[in-house]
């Protein structure tokens, strides 16, 4: 399941985000935690100092050897220097999977321990201005969108993405990657107009878009994000003693969380699970090549000097188990 976390600047994505993975590895399954926000804080978030978070592999700096790896012997992708963010996979492409170890996680991902559950971090990053443009071909994010465009993944196993609502992930298809996409909003007009903003783009593709309150204070506040977003809005988070230790470096047990905020935490999880159900593989292959198509004409084919459109394999649809597709065409049932 593929999760994001999107919001004003401050708001309490990075929190929030981190918060949600233990919750997560809590439960036993397994997370890889993405951090492509502007503001680089997962790291920190989730436990390591400023030392071991500086050290972290980014990335932005490993997109040769991404397209390379992912692009696997695909005919239609003739280099990585050809391969944009939104290239698309297709026959013979390299897919990623959450539960396997593979030269992206040996390149980019760390494992953190989090009392006592593994769990693997990757970081875009940090941002420059060129970062943030819509022409981005070294874009930073675009590493992370790739990843999620090559990957196949089950129920119970998740990807929790730290992002920012920018202009970043709706000039490439980013904000349409996810099962679900988790707006953290604090009650104030700035909290919900990057709601409305959000909720306008991800109108037409179908995204599933959640509402969590941050740093509520009271029935007035609840009052005032329901009045704003509605039935959108899906639980309220208030400030939490636990975090501010957390942010003075020393994080308490992940056990000992406030209820009420162990309980809003639940509530996400089970509202992200409840999309498992109207999964369309077809939908999320047919938006890549959309977004795809768009990048390409708008500045990839100009970019790189090639058509890109060519990159679309027509009979390719991504899907959660394409090796039982596969045996079951071979028509010989394989022992388990
Ligand atoms: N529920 C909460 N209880 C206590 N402190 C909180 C809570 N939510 C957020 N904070 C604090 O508010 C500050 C901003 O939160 P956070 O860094 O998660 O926001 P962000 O949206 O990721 O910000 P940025 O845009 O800078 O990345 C942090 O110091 C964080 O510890
Ligand atoms: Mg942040």
């Amino acid at each position: 399941m593929k999760i994001a976390f999107v919001g004003k600047g401050g708001s309490g994505k990075t929190t929030l985000s981190s918060l949600f993975i233990r919750h997560i590895a809590a439960t036993g399954s397994p997370v890889v935690a993405v951090d492509a926000d502007i503001n680089q804080h997962l790291g920190p978030a989730l436990g390591l100092d400023d030392e071991e978070a500086a050290a972290l592999p980014a990335m932005g700096a490993q997109l040769p050897l991404i397209k390379d790896h992912l692009r696997g012997s695909n005919p239609r992708i003739a280099s990585a220097e050809t391969m944009i963010k939104t290239t698309p996979p297709g026959s013979g492409s390299r897919l990623l999977r959450v539960r396997e170890d593979n030269p992206v996680y040996d390149a980019c991902a760390r494992t953190l321990e989090l009392d006592g559950a593994a769990i693997r971090l990757m970081v875009t990053g940090p941002f420059t201005e060129s970062d943030l443009g819509v022409a981005c071909y070294h874009s930073k994010v675009g590493a992370v969108e790739l990843c999620l465009n090559h990957l196949v993944d089950g129920r119970d196993e998740f990807v929790v993405v730290d992002m920012t609502a920018g202009s970043d992930s709706f000039a490439s298809g980013m904000f349409t990657r996810f099962d679900m996409t988790f707006l953290v909003a604090e009650p104030t007009r700035k909290g919900v107009s990057v709601y409305r903003q959000y909720k306008e783009y991800a109108r037409d593709f179908g995204v599933a878009l959640r509402v969590v309150g941050n740093k509520v204070q009271g029935q007035d506040d609840i009052d005032f994000l329901r009045a704003e977003v509605g039935d959108d809005l899906l639980v309220t988070v208030g400030h939490s003693d636990w975090v501010r230790a957390m942010e003075k470096g020393r994080p308490p047990r992940f056990e000992l969380l406030e209820n009420a905020n162990r309980h809003a935490l639940a509530t996400m999880f089970t509202a992200a699970d409840a999309t498992y159900g109207h999964r369309d593989w077809e939908r999320y292959t047919r938006q890549m090549v959309h977004f795809h198509l768009k990048n390409a004409a708008s500045w990839g084919n100009a970019k790189t000097g090639a058509d890109l459109a060519d990159q679309v394999d027509p009979d390719f649809v991504l899907r959660e188990n394409p090796e039982t597709v596969g045996v079951s065409a071979a028509g010989a049932p394989q022992p388990a």
